[in-house]
């Protein structure tokens, strides 16, 4: 099966180009100039007017993940064929280590979940929640697996928590087996006694989520964790990175040359502590952590992406319900499932900042798929379109209109976070691996395409 892609602007992460691309089978097999491709092709796409990207990559989602008694709704299933609604042809999802669970036996279960299920490609990377000699050893198992990193949580006592001396630890195994450990940098100790002050002083409201994750305590647990990796000589990535507090450690740290990297998400971007704040429980809808911050970090934010102190936009895509699952923290904020949706709007909420002058085309093309790509392993397989990677290809009408709505979205989830947000440009065609499978007709595409990603290190590292 042969198509060409024609008349359109193919977009990279180093600049755009009248091109059109030819697809055989599963790969890209030449980006040739407009009208110079002598053959024939089974299918043509028309692309006049509109921009040819590589498919999206979101290194942060969760489906089906356990989380607060409850699963986050979206099926590998169903979130992976929303995220190609979106323009995203990959995901990397988390596998997560119970505590008194074994890491190999986690990923076992998550390729039971995911295998045969998923519309586009995925990888995975593991939450190590219960540090011990044996789980120190597996994760050179995981890294020989495809599966090289590693997140861990300074949050949530109890649950995934690690202390320090155990982060210290892990950090030094990826140091030597050339994995990359992912940090929720929160400081849960301290936050565990203010949410438990706000308990007992009958602030129960879902905006106390965010009173009481202050940003300087992000701040100050992505320094702590930044000044072990400095000990341990461990690459550090940052996740869902909100504040900037954080962001500040982040550039001083890598300033001074130190292998630190970070995500932020768009509901950091577009979203703000006064959404928590919405009334009639309607906060729960934007509970996740880190919180929603003051519209005040949104501008720090923008502008580590433009100078490279963030260098991925991820999803953090973790959907729960508002009836009966975001319910379970009625009059009890503490117990409200922490998520939020987005896998399916990464594409365009972040080409809003092209649109609105905070991006340049090649850094949408760069934070959403090349740097992806190549922070996780997967380049030049995935993040651009060049003869010999995989035919993951977005063609995007930047001229489109559209109106974000949990009536129009495939997210398995009963509301949108940017409920009647109007927007500028909308995927018109997507290809996973060669295969259309969406189009201005509709959908194309079926579980059991997508396939399981082993990836290599850290390709700025390696
Ligand atoms: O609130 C969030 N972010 N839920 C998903 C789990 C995590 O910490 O990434
Ligand atoms: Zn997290
Ligand atoms: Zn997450
Ligand atoms: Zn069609």
């Amino acid at each position: 099966m042969s198509i060409l892609i024609k008349g359109g602007t193919v977009l990279s992460s180093t600049g755009s180009v009248a091109a059109d691309v030819v697809v055989d089978g599963e790969r890209v097999t030449a980006v040739v100039a407009p009208d110079s491709w002598p053959g024939n092709a089974d299918t043509v796409i028309d692309a006049t007017g509109k921009y040819v990207l590589p498919g999206g990559i979101d290194g942060h989602t969760h489906m089906e993940m356990p989380f607060g008694g409850t699963f986050s709704a979206d099926t590998f299933e169903t979130g992976t064929t929303a995220a190609a609604w979106g323009g995203t042809t990959t995901i990397v999802d988390f596998a997560v280590q119970a505590k008194g669970t074994s890491l190999l036996s986690t990923l076992d279960k998550w390729h039971e979940k995911a295998g045969g299920n998923c519309a586009i490609d995925y990888g995975f990377h593991m939450i190590v929640s219960d540090v011990n000699d044996g789980t120190l050893k597996e994760m050179d198992a995981c890294v020989d697996a495809g599966v090289n990193t590693f997140k861990m949580f300074m949050a949530y006592p109890g649950v995934f928590y690690s202390t320090d001396g155990e982060i210290l630890l892990a950090m030094q195994r990826a140091r030597a087996n050339g994995g990359t450990i992912m940090m929720h940098a929160e400081n849960g100790i301290a936050i565990d006694q203010l949410v438990a002050q706000a308990i007992a002083a009958g602030r129960t409201d879902p905006v106390q989520h965010g009173l009481t994750r202050p940003p300087e305590l992000e701040g100050e647990a992505t320094h702590r964790a930044i000044q072990l990796a400095k000990v341990t000589g461990a690459p550090l990535y940052i996740v869902h990175l909100s504040a900037a507090q954080a962001l500040e450690a982040v550039a001083v740290a890598r300033n001074d040359g130190q292998n630190v990297f970070a995500e932020t998400c768009p509901q950091y971007l577009f979203l703000s502590i006064e959404d928590l704040a919405r009334p009639d429980f309607e906060g729960a809808k934007f509970v996740a952590s880190p919180p929603l911050r003051e519209k005040s970090h949104q501008g720090a934010l923008w502008q580590g992406l433009r100078t490279n102190d963030l260098s991925v936009v991820s999803t953090d895509h973790c959907p729960f319900c508002f009836v009966e699952q975001k319910e379970l923290g009625r009059g009890d904020f503490s117990k409200i499932p922490n998520g939020m949706p987005g896998v399916e709007h990464r594409m365009d909420l972040i080409y809003q900042g092209v649109v609105g002058g905070e991006l340049t085309l090649q850094r949408w093309v760069e934070v959403t798929s090349t740097t992806p790509a190549r922070m996780f392993g997967l380049y030049p397989r995935k993040g651009v379109i060049a003869p010999g990677s995989d035919a993951d290809i977005v063609v995007y009408d930047p001229k489109a209109t559209q109106t974000l709505s949990a009536s129009t979205h495939h997210m398995n989830v009963d509301y949108s976070a940017y409920e009647g947000l109007e927007i500028t440009g909308r995927v018109d065609t997507v290809l996973s691996r060669g295969r259309v499978v969406l189009d201005r007709d509709g959908w194309h595409g079926a579980k059991g395409h997508g396939r399981f990603l082993s990836r290599e290190l850290n390709q700025y590292l390696n």
